[in-house]
């Protein structure tokens, strides 16, 4: 993902622990200064629950490290199978709210994957590696302000959104709030309860979920991909709402190549990425 920041720097490795450069010449002969090991990168956590929504599609809780900071929509990179260099990192976003107790992701295991393959080994109690720092861009204040947020995402790009609807700042910033979340099986739609939720929670924003199943004839009224629906009116007409420049936000979040198709097809309606003091339309997170 090109705007995934590097996380390691020059001197360090991923335990935080220094590179002691290589040195020549006279200072060699004195005697090194005692070192101090930085603290690391990491806290070592532990799984609470995991709740399985497909063989290969899970929600896991971990204990919230002490002094973790976020913004809905960010991600951390978690450690499986070892310290710190012998361990597995990957980036997974949040899907609790940045004021939960707990920290909470949704997983989509790839076959053979590095890490999937050690997270279908975890139970409750297992230890976790979560970096102290977390990042991303999929956030609301990298939009400009608008009438109706759109929150698009395939598979397990339903979890940074899931988060953001956590919290007040959508609810309070627009007046429509929209989640089209595509799923090859019904099974995959985690989250759906949330469409429930936020009927309760007397939220002064319309909101409309719009489930989309496309390998499982049937299931939903949806039944073709995202950018289809949006090519032909229908994804508008389900939400009754258009969208369009003047008054629409965009999120999108999950496959890449959604995300490719979506960026060109809302770029042609005049939607814009943010660039550096000017807010946009539309924000993107590839997940691989
Ligand atoms: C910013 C960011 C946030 C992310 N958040 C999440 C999240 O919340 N939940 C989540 O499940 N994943 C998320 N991912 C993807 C995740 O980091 C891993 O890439 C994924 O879990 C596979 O890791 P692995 O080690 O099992 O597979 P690897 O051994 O790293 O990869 C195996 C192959 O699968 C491809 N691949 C990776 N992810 C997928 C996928 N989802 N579908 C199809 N092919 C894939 C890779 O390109 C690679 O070729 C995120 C990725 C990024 C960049
Ligand atoms: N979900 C499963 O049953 C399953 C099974 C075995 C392995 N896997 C592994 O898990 C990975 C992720 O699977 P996933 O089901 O979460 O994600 P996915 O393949 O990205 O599919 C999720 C949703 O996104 C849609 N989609 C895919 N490409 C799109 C595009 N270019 N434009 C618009 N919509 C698009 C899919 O529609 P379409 O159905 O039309 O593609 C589907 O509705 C797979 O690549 C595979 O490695 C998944």
């Amino acid at each position: 993902m090109s705007e995934t920041p590097v996380l390691r720097e020059a001197g360090a490795t991923m335990d935080g622990a220094a590179v002691v450069p290589m040195s020549a010449g006279a200072a060699d002969a004195a005697a090194p200064a005692p070192s101090v090991a930085p603290a690391p990168r990491w806290t070592s956590e532990r799984v609470l629950a995991i709740r399985r929504w497909t063989s290969r599609l899970a929600s896991f809780r971990v204990t919230r490290p002490s002094g973790f900071r976020f913004t809905a929509g960010h991600y951390a990179r978690l450690g499986l199978g070892g310290a710190d260099a012998e361990a597995v990192w990957r980036p997974y976003s949040m899907v609790s709210g940045p004021g939960a107790e707990h920290l909470e992701f949704l997983i989509q295991s790839i076959p053979d994957g590095a890490f999937s393959e050690r997270f279908e080994r975890l139970g409750p109690g297992d230890p976790v590696l979560v970096e102290k720092a977390s990042f991303g861009f999929l956030t609301l204040d990298r939009l400009a302000p608008g009438t109706a947020l759109w929150l698009l995402a395939s598979g397990a790009g339903i979890g940074p959104f899931v988060s953001i609807l956590e919290g007040a700042g959508a609810w309070q910033a627009f007046g429509t709030v929209i989640v089209a979340h595509s799923v090859r099986n019904a099974a995959e739609l985690a989250y759906r309860e949330l469409a429930q939720a936020a009927a309760h929670a007397g939220a002064r924003a319309r909101f409309c979920y719009l489930p989309v199943v496309t390998r499982e004839p049937g299931a939903a009224s949806l039944d073709a991909r995202i950018t289809a629906l949006l090519a032909d009116g229908r994804l508008e007409r389900s939400a009754g709402v258009q969208l369009e420049v003047g008054g629409s936000r965009v999120m999108a979040c999950g496959n890449p190549a959604m995300m490719r198709e979506l960026r060109a097809l809302l770029a042609a309606r005049g939607l814009k990425t943010s660039r550096r003091g000017s807010l946009g339309q539309m924000a993107f997170e590839n997940y691989w």
